[in-house]
């Protein structure tokens, strides 16, 4: 207001050249304490708390006297006296004009208009200028204001003139805006750090759930708002901002109160709760919530976390932990011996402390912890009263004490005193002061002295003095805590320290962590394996868990997103991690491979029993029928199906898996195409007309036959081997639980092939064996060769849909089945029949036997031929060796041949007409 009325009139009185403005009687007794110098330095401190509302614009009085307020006083004059005493501005020295504020803007200004008034004036007159280049004011620089809103005013004030302005504890943020306080510095950081290091406290314990409450004004309005747009960028939610009427009447603000109080009682989860504002307001708030016993973490500002009103309400210990931040201090200890020394002569030239010792006088009576609130409970024209009583009457004595010496605010008087230091430092640039001497004369404009200020960099008993652009002093805060120890409060200074370079907190204080077991939480913390489902509150800090799916976990607390599992990995849902899948494949100890290899392993015990019967009974017809060495060959074949069988067993590997299926292949194929090669021969024996039968005997080599079927086969697993042969494979994605170990054939279709041939060359012997099923008992081989193929035709045929259809652990065991049932069925036709005529039919097992039953089997199948002699000569043996099933090609072909240079040609022609 002040500023834009003055610019306003600018323009006005520049047209009608230099007038004079009066700015007079602003000067009351009670009001300022100055001392003359060179360069004098104006200091704006609230001695009093507020200003008495006056009906007309007379000098404003002010009530209720802080001891606060003189202490700080007293701390300006003595860093002011410290330089003086100093070498440091030799032959200058610092005069100072103190003014009282009253915490009011008004009364500030007042002051404000006296510092810019000419110095050269005698009547207080500020010249308005267009150019002030060359004014000289009063002072030089000015030190204050305490409160933001009183300093914002004064220095839009200030500005006219670009007078230094230095603040020792005017925190709010906009003041850090070169652009509209180019001249105002502070020697504490911007409020900005502070809410910083708040926000830094609330994230340290990793509350989320806070709520707010805010005096309106500006100060902490601006401070609330800070750490609210931080803290909601650092993933805090707040709550409920609350905001307290400050220039409403006091029945508003009590209600306004109590409410916010209801709100703090029923929102059971806000158990941190950071308040900027007002101590008078905090004080009537804790009064209202005391008789409650809730117990939050109350977050206090720089404005009431020291604040000696509130430390000592009653059951202050019910509301719970305090914490606060301060301004980092410096050291104190002169200045506390200077305190202690003050001279106590009550008409000092300092007002201010004339007054306090006024006051001590009048409240001589009171006890000392009620002290202060009976000094402030006097008023201006009350105390004056009573001090013309106190002054007629005797001399009234207090006890000396060292009562000041308790209300020294290290942090306010270490900002004071830095303050009064880098003015003095700048000064000392601006001036050239060396060795004794200044170059240049006192006699500046202040404006000039800007620069050197934002130039000062120096160190003060271990705190740098160093503006930044903004014009504030990175110094951090110290943050305390309040303790309560039989009912008192006693302020726990630096607990931990706040930098505002590194944005760190540093513990220095143990207690600080007992913090720690605080929760303030909307919703409780997801646990691993689960996820946040946000809610329907609009807050990200409100959800609920969820547990994650299968397959998928989180690592983390308050996980957002479950991630996958690795491939070779499973998790059950609301997993914190992955388990690795179990490897399986059909193992060794697996009951059914167990059975299988048992199978397997008889099959091969009967193969090498047979082997040795048939070794032993070599020359005998029923093994020269079989085929002789063929079938040992057949044999051979037959125990490499059945150990083939091993191969299908146990872990895979690429081995494994190329052997089995060529080794059965081409061992099954031998023994399908040594069948092949004795139904052939069979075939030959009683079918072809003799005209091709000379021929084809000639052509016909069962060596010959088998080797060429078994190289075809050969042929085809090799390519199937080179070109895509069978691999070890890892399923991984089939099972929920396990990796399946099997084997992937590779090429499917040469695996097609391989059996299809298989199938065409049992279908071609079976074709054969089929003809030749109605030839004679002993030779009729063909019905078993016939039956064997049948048992691999059903075994295969069953085989291929339960084949394709199967999956996993057991598709090995389907073909080992398959394998297993068409070994057994050709072992079994062809072999078995022979080893019972071998073993327990020895009479059939002779060349005569043979004859008789070839002889038989022309009489009656042909019914050409009626020879009773030899029906009966042979009788006895027809019937003991009826149910003799044997072969012999070679016999066949020898007895054929014998019959036919016997007349019994016509037998086979007859026969073969017949099928
Ligand atoms: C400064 O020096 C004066 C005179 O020597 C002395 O009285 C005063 O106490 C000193 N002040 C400080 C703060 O040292
Ligand atoms: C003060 O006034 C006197 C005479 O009026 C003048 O000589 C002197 O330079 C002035 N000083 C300042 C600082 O303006
Ligand atoms: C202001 O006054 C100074 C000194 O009197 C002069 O050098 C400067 O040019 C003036 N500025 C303007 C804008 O008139
Ligand atoms: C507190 O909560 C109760 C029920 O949850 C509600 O009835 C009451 O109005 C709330 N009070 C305030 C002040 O919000
Ligand atoms: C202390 O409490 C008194 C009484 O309520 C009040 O007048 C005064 O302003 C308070 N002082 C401070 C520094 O809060
Ligand atoms: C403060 O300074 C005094 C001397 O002025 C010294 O004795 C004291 O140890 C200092 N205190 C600290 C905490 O540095
Ligand atoms: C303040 O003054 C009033 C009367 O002016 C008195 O009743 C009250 O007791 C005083 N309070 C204190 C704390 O001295």
């Amino acid at each position: 207001m002040f500023q834009s009325m003055i610019l306003y009139m600018v323009p006005i009185f520049c047209v009608l050249s230099i007038t004079t403005v009066l700015a007079c009687d602003i000067l009351d007794d009670f009001d300022n304490t100055r001392d003359p110098g060179h360069i004098i330095i104006g200091g704006l401190i609230p001695v009093h708390e507020k200003v008495v509302i006056a009906k007309k614009p007379e000098s404003q009085k002010c009530t209720g006297y802080d001891v606060r307020g003189l202490v700080k006083t007293l701390a300006l004059i003595h860093s002011i006296e410290v330089v003086n005493n100093s070498t440091l501005l030799p032959g200058i020295k610092l005069g100072y004009e103190i003014y009282d504020t009253c915490t009011d803007p008004t009364k500030a200004l007042k002051a404000t208009l006296r510092f810019l008034s000419n110095s050269n004036s005698t009547d207080n007159c500020v010249k308005v200028q267009c150019n002030y280049t060359d004014y000289r004011p009063t002072v030089q620089a000015v030190v204050g204001a305490a409160t933001s809103e009183v300093s914002i005013a004064i220095a839009r004030l200030l500005n006219i003139q670009l007078i230094p302005q230095i603040s020792y504890s005017a925190s709010a943020k906009i003041l850090s805006d070169k652009a509209r306080f180019p001249a105002f510095f502070r020697t504490i950081p911007s409020d900005e750090y502070q809410t910083k290091g708040m926000v830094k406290l609330v994230q340290m314990f990793q509350w989320n759930w806070v709520g707010t409450i805010a005096s309106d004004e500006e100060y902490s309005r601006s401070g609330i708002n800070n750490f609210i747009t931080q803290a909601e960028q650092a993933g805090i939610c707040i709550a409920f901002q609350e905001v307290i009427p400050f220039y409403s009447s006091v029945q508003v603000t009590n209600s306004r109160i109590k409410e916010i109080a209801n709100i703090i009682i029923n929102q059971t989860r806000v158990n941190v709760i950071v308040i900027f504002g007002k101590s008078s307001h905090v004080t009537q708030l804790f009064k209202e919530l005391s008789n409650q016993n809730i117990s939050k973490v109350w977050i206090a500002s720089d404005s009431w976390s020291t604040n000696s009103n509130i430390t000592r309400l009653e059951n202050i210990q019910n509301l719970g932990n305090i914490v606060g931040f301060t301004f980092k201090s410096g050291n104190v200890t002169k200045f506390q011996n200077y305190v202690k020394n003050l001279p106590r002569n009550p008409k000092s030239s300092n007002t201010f402390l004339t007054e306090y010792y006024n006051l001590r006088k009048l409240c001589a009576h009171v006890q000392t912890y009620n002290l202060d609130s009976c000094l402030s409970n006097h008023t201006h024209r009350a105390m004056a009263n009573s001090l013309l009583t106190v002054n007629n009457s005797m001399e009234i004595q207090y006890q000396e004490d060292d009562f000041l010496v308790n209300y020294i605010d290290p942090g306010v008087t270490s900002n004071i005193q830095w303050s009064v230091t880098a003015l003095a430092h700048a000064l000392k640039m601006l001036l050239k002061c060396n060795e004794g001497i200044c170059q240049k004369s006192f006699n500046f404009a202040p404006w000039e002295l800007l620069e050197y200020l934002k130039k000062v960099n120096m160190t003060d008993e271990g705190t740098k003095i160093h503006f930044d652009p903004s014009g504030d002093l990175m110094s951090g805060y110290d943050i305390v805590m309040w303790n309560f120890m039989e009912g008192k409060v006693k302020i726990n200074r630096k607990v931990a320290e706040y930098d505002i370079e590194e944005n760190k907190i540093t513990v220095r204080d143990s207690k600080f962590n007992c913090l720690k077991a605080v929760v303030s939480k909307c919703s409780n913390q997801c646990q691993p394996g689960q996820i946040k489902l946000s809610s329907e509150s609009q807050h990200t800090c409100c959800y609920d868990c969820i547990n994650c799916t299968f397959n998928t976990y989180s690592k983390t607390k308050d996980a957002l997103q479950c991630d996958f599992c690795l491939p070779d990995e499973w998790a059950p849902s609301g997993s914190a991690h992955c388990y690795k899948k179990r490897i399986i494949f059909l193992d060794w100890n697996n009951g059914f491979s167990i059975v299988l290899l048992t199978l397997a392993a008889f099959g091969i015990v009967l193969i090498i029993i047979i082997i040795s019967i048939f070794f032993k009974n070599v020359s005998t017809p029923a093994v020269k029928s079989n085929g002789g060495t063929i079938s040992f060959i057949m044999l051979i074949s037959l125990l490499f199906s059945f150990l083939s069988v091993g191969f299908f067993i146990g872990k895979p590997n690429d081995i494994t898996c190329n052997i089995r299926q060529c080794l059965f292949g081409i061992s099954f194929t031998l023994s399908v195409s040594c069948a092949l090669a004795k139904s052939l021969k069979i075939l030959l024996a009683f079918d072809f007309n003799p005209a091709n039968q000379h021929n084809l005997r000639n052509f016909y080599h069962s060596g010959l036959i088998t080797s060429f079927c078994t190289g075809l086969q050969v042929i085809i697993c090799t390519m199937w081997l080179v070109f895509n042969g069978p691999k070890m494979h890892k399923d991984d994605t089939r099972l929920r639980k396990e990796i399946l170990i099997e084997c992937n054939e590779g090429s499917y279709v040469a695996f097609a092939v391989m059996l299809g041939y298989i199938a065409f060359l049992a279908l071609i012997c079976f074709s054969f064996a089929f003809k030749g099923r109605k030839l004679p008992e002993n030779y009729n081989e063909a019905k078993f060769i016939t039956f064997s193929m049948l048992i691999y035709f059903i075994s295969w045929i069953t085989f291929v849909p339960v084949y394709v259809t199967t999956h996993g652990l057991y598709l090995p065991a389907v073909e080992v089945v398959a394998i297993l049932s068409s070994t057994y069925g050709i072992l079994c036709c062809q072999f078995f029949p022979k080893c019972y005529i071998i073993l327990f039919k020895k009479e059939c097992n002779t060349t005569n036997s043979f004859l008789k039953n070839l002889y038989d089997y022309s009489l009656k199948s042909t019914n050409l031929i009626t020879n009773g002699q030899h029906s009966l000569n042979y009788s006895g043996h027809n019937k003991s060796c009826k149910s003799i099933k044997s072969n012999n090609s070679q016999k066949i072909l020898s007895i054929t041949s014998a019959a036919q240079n016997n007349g019994f040609t016509c037998v086979s022609r007859k026969r073969s007409s017949s099928w």
